[in-house]
């Protein structure tokens, strides 16, 4: 657990100060994730999918515990948080456009803070956070993942569909 924690900061730590090597990609429409990290984002994702279905249960019921602690989870469930190659950590800062960390870390914050929020048993903050939490994956889907979910392409953007 200890080592997991290290690593984590290690990779956090890592991507934030190398992530201007990254350039911006404006219109890129998919990462280039190495294939054996792939499967370890997936894993993150529908976890966080999962997290997102409890709060409404949590939040609609008025059970605060159980909402700081949903939101507690996924604040600490940094995107690639797993133990990871050094091989795999320098391939991965070399991948990650500097928006996607930023999103990512922006969407953990968010959490963090409905997690304050339903612990001070504040309603309408718990319903503001929710809403920037949703707000996030829409963000980062539309930028990063139109491959995968086809539904945010924007029909004026698609001269650069093929572009990858
Ligand atoms: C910082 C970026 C980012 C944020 C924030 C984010 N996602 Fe994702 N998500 C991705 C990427 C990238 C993929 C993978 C796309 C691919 O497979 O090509 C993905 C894929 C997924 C998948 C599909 C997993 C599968 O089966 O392949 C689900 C479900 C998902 N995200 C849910 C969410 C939810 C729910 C939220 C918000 C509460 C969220 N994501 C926030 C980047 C993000």
């Amino acid at each position: 657990m200890k080592i997991q924690l290290l690593v984590l900061t290690f990779v956090i730590g890592a991507l934030t100060s190398n992530a201007s090597v990254a350039d911006e990609q404006h219109h890129q429409h998919g990462l280039n994730i190495p294939a054996e990290i792939k499967p370890i984002l997936t894993k993150e994702m529908l976890a966080i999918e999962k997290g997102m279905q409890e709060l409404v249960s949590s939040i609609a019921k008025g059970e605060w515990d159980k909402t700081a602690s949903i939101g507690k989870q996924i604040q600490a469930s940094y995107i690639l948080k797993q133990s990871l190659t050094a091989e795999q950590k320098q391939q991965l800062h070399h991948n990650l456009p500097e928006q996607f960390i930023r999103q990512d870390r922006a969407f953990h914050k968010y959490a963090g803070m409905l997690a304050h929020a339903a612990k001070a048993k504040n309603k309408d903050v718990i319903n503001f956070y929710f809403y920037k939490m949703n707000e996030s994956c829409n963000q980062c889907h539309s930028r990063y993942a139109q491959e995968r979910f086809p539904g945010f392409v924007d029909p004026k953007e698609k001269h650069t569909e093929h572009k990858h």
